[in-house]
């Protein structure tokens, strides 16, 4: 067991503390829900306190009970942890009920951060296959995305939510809507991982007071089938990365987890085998500058969600969700 007092943490704009490291709870259409409870209720005795949950992962009761459990044994206190949650798709107009359900599902009075997991309101159902469309997806729209915003901003107000975040942002979207924001997002969820980092984005956020959430932080091995392409390339896999582990004699993965809490931003692995292993590797030897740079020259533009069942009729392909040449497509 790991002292949590001995984790690392970084610090939000306001001046709130968040551990450098949580544990992601996405199943990724292939474990189920109590298995993902279990690794919950087992991490907190172990000394994990940031939980990424979302309510599209279809286990936040499970996940719930997990917390319940652990606040009924005395092992920690609701406010010993930071727990998350993420309002999905279809729920963009009706955000207070999506957060009251987070709520009463995780067994958790308030959510330390809500976000809203895609800047656009096209529903995806789970274990939908990559040629999966929603004839109802449209394009990113400002209003949209501002009502929406607006609606978390007003369970701040009410003490439901405590932070706000964005997730799968670019910066042409940011440069539009943060300017209307009354209270600023804490954190932005992103993909980031050694060869996907995301630098211009994880830039700009850094200069804006915004901390950076990095999921797949290994490059997810055992992502959904919709997520993945022939060309993709396994971060884990990569010579120099193994070459590091090797010198630090641990698995890669743990590599990965040093480069994301060392560069500033916080990992969220999923784990229900590796999660104690994961959560030392905030506390033990840091990689070196040399170590760093190397794995900082592994960038390779190796996104692994395009998230092509987010289309929307008429959008040419996935390239058009991450306006690349700085233009959002309407
Ligand atoms: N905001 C968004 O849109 C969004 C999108 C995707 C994901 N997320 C969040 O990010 C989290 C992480 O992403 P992810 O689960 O796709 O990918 P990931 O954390 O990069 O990879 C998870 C996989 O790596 C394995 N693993 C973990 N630690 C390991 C270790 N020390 N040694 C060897 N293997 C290890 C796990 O297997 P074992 O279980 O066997 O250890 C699991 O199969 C999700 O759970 C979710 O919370 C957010």
């Amino acid at each position: 067991m790991i002292n949590p007092a001995d984790i690392p943490h970084f610090t939000l704009y306001n001046g709130d503390p968040i551990p450098c490291i949580g544990m992601g709870t996405f199943g990724s259409d292939r474990v189920s829900p109590e298995a993902v409870a279990d690794a919950v209720a087992a991490a907190i005795p172990a000394g994990w306190r940031l939980f990424d949950c979302a309510a599209c992962y279809g286990n936040e009761d499970k996940i719930g009970s997990a917390f319940r459990a652990s606040f009924d044994k005395g092992i920690v206190k609701r406010s010993d942890l930071f727990i998350m949650s993420k309002v999905w798709n279809d729920m963009h107009r009706r955000v207070a009920e999506s957060c009251r359900r987070s709520i009463r599902d995780l067994q958790c009075d308030y959510l330390d951060v809500l976000f809203i997991h895609w800047p656009f309101p096209n529903y995806h159902a789970p274990f939908c296959d990559v040629d999966s469309r929603n004839p109802d997806s449209r394009p990113f729209s400002v209003a949209e995305f501002l009502d929406t915003y607006r609606q978390i901003e007003s369970l701040v107000d009410e003490g439901l939510v405590r932070h706000i975040g964005i997730s799968n942002m670019t910066i042409p979207k940011l440069e539009t809507v943060l300017k209307h924001l009354r209270i600023p997002p804490a954190l932005c969820e992103s993909e980031m991982h050694p060869c996907f980092q995301q630098q211009e984005l994880f830039d700009y956020l850094k200069a804006r007071n915004i901390l950076s959430v990095g999921y797949m932080p290994l490059g997810s091995p055992r992502r959904p089938e919709r997520d993945i392409l022939p060309d993709d390339i396994a971060d884990m896999q990569q010579p120099e990365l193994l070459k590091i582990a090797e010198a630090h004699h641990c698995h890669p993965a743990i590599i990965c987890l040093k480069w994301a809490i060392q560069r500033g931003q916080i990992p969220i692995p999923f784990s229900i085998h590796n999660y104690e292993a994961n959560l030392e590797a905030a506390l033990t030897e840091p990689l070196t500058d040399a170590e760093m740079s190397a794995i900082a020259a592994l960038e390779c533009n190796n996104r692994l969600v395009k998230g092509q069942v987010f289309l929307w009729p008429g959008a040419n392909d996935w390239h058009d969700l991450w306006d690349e040449d700085g233009i959002i497509p309407s």
